[in-house]
């Protein structure tokens, strides 16, 4: 396992992805984390990020001394490497070039990091690496007992290594893909010098937390919300194998939810998987709590008490349940320990269910803390959920709810229903799903003049939003539909769904719009 200590850049989650791609445990902690647990966790190597600070200035971050007496192989990446070299006794200063983008590296043939690595060989026997950079210090003098490893022509400590003690810093970054050969280089660090087996895949990942959940929960039983996404498909699944029907799940179908998912829901895990899951009609409850209101966090915050009303009624009819299952992922257990603002732990779930299992007195069970979504994605697949489930769009916790702009209505709900599925099934046919992050229908309660056959009509518009993202918080709107496509997702809606004159598409990208439109 490896212990990665974060200065705070903005690709340390990267490094974890990298190294979990290497088939290795690792985990990420903020650079001071105390030595107890430094120690307690006993890595198999140690893996220092970049950071915004400058290693040369007085009093800026460092890691505990500890780190390099524990006899583990030592990585440190751009301002990693920088703090490992000052605190070994080497000399870092501020760069008259600083360095950001492409770069090429010349690697020496001799390090154990490097050697037989390079995406070109140059005519003086070098390797020639090329590799992302972003820096403005750099290593001015080795620290004692380091050679320098790789070079550049404004860095000429682009490397350094102590090969005695297994300590390694390189001034770029391996784990972007813009350094071509970074995985490897990753790779090259888990496996041979610190060597860690690749233990971490599918099975071994699902043996572990299935043994984890049986010694947490023991005989007891445990409730879960499923929702039908990812997360809590994959809980479901992964609990159901650990302990079969000490597991009741609820799936409370709001009426906000698209075409036949409430079916398929069922199909899978209660009919397909013998998952015993209670499915609780609760439409009428929610479109009442929702009639007038217009308001977008209004609406919001409606459509998560109602969830947590229903939940927790239903909840109160399984009275020997003694745990709550929640979807909570690696990222969302990152971000709310690096938001250190004291408040209370970040609870993911769709269904804004924070402060249940408090209020219920339940325990928490979180069996996919410790990993990424395409993590989650590939024990889900191992699990024998369907691809079409596993790697579905994501869809957010209040549903359609946020896509009826304004009083959501039935009428409205069922209007975009068939809209949204008509978009999506297109999409599937055209095999253009997986190259869009989420595409959906929008319904605007404004009406529009339009000519079906020969008579004049005044219906809604339908909007459809398709975006291209890597993390939901930037977005662009997908300009590669093509037009031929967009018409007939447009001729299908306008022909086949009543109510609607026309459709338009969202060319708005995130900022400055949202991906959804409330
Ligand atoms: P926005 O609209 O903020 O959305 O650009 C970013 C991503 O988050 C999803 N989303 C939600 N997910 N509960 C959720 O679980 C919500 O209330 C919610 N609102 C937005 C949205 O679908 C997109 O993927």
């Amino acid at each position: 396992r490896i212990l990665i200590l974060d200065f705070g850049s903005q690709y340390s989650q990267l490094i974890a992805r990298r190294v979990r791609e290497a088939g290795v445990y690792c985990e990420l902690h903020p650079w001071d984390l105390d030595d107890e647990t430094v120690r307690a966790f006993a890595p198999s190597g140690v893996i220092l990020s970049g950071g915004p600070q400058s290693a040369h200035a007085q009093a800026t971050a460092r890691v505990s001394s500890a780190i390099f007496e524990l006899g583990a192989p030592v990585l440190g990446i751009c301002y990693g490497m920088q703090t490992m070299a000052a605190q070994l006794g080497g000399e870092v200063a501020a760069s008259q070039q600083r360095e950001y983008g492409y770069a090429q590296v010349r690697a020496r043939g001799h390090s154990r990091l490097l050697r037989d690595i390079e995406d070109h060989a140059s005519p003086e026997g070098y390797g020639l690496l090329d590799v992302w950079m972003s820096h403005g210090d750099r290593v001015e003098a080795l620290p004692p007992g380091f050679s320098v490893i790789a070079e550049t022509d404004n860095a000429p400590l682009a490397g350094i290594a102590d090969e005695a003690r297994g300590f390694y810093g390189v001034q770029f970054h391996p784990e972007v893909t813009h350094t071509r050969q970074g995985q490897r280089i990753i790779e090259r660090f888990c496996h041979e010098i610190c060597g860690c087996g690749r233990l971490w895949t599918p099975s071994n990942i699902i043996e572990e937390a299935v043994h984890a959940v049986r010694e947490q929960t023991g005989d007891d039983e445990v409730l879960l919300g499923l929702s039908g996404g990812v997360d809590s498909s994959v809980v479901a699944a992964l609990l159901h194998r650990a302990i079969g029907d000490r597991l009741t799940c609820i799936f409370v179908d709001n009426g906000l939810l698209r075409q036949g998912e409430g079916d398929q829901v069922m199909a899978t895990f209660a009919r397909h998987m013998g998952v015993r899951v209670k499915r609780v009609d609760a439409e009428t409850q929610f479109l009442d709590r929702l009639a007038g209101i217009e308001d977008p966090e209004e609406k919001r915050k409606r459509i998560g008490n109602t969830f947590i009303e229903v939940f927790e009624a239903e909840a109160a009819m399984l009275p020997g349940v003694k745990w709550l299952a929640q979807g909570t992922i690696y990222p969302d257990v990152i971000e709310s320990a690096g938001a250190k603002t004291g408040q209370a732990k970040v609870i993911k779930s769709h269904h804004n269910v924070g402060g249940l299992p408090e209020r219920m007195r339940l325990g928490l069970v979180e069996p996919l803390r410790e990993l990424f979504k395409d993590e989650v994605r590939k024990i889900g697949i191992e699990l024998g959920l369907p691809a079409e489930m596993v790697y579905r769009h994501p869809f957010p916790g209040p549903g359609l709810g946020v896509r009826i702009l304004g009083e959501v209505r039935k009428e409205y709900a069922d209007t975009l229903r068939r809209a949204d599925h008509i978009f999506i099934e297109e999409l599937r046919t055209a095999e253009l799903y997986d190259q869009v992050s989420q595409a959906f229908a929008v319904f605007l309660p404004v009406r529009s003049v339009g000519v079906v056959g020969d008579n004049r009509c005044y219906e809604h518009v339908i909007a459809l939003r398709a975006v291209e993202t890597i993390d939901f918080m930037t977005a662009r709107w997908a300009a590669h539909l093509p037009y031929p496509f967009l018409d007939q997702v447009s001729r299908r809606i306008v022909n086949e769904v009543p109510r609607v004159s026309r459709v338009v598409y969202d060319i708005t990208g995130k900022p400055p719009g949202t991906i959804e439109w409330e």
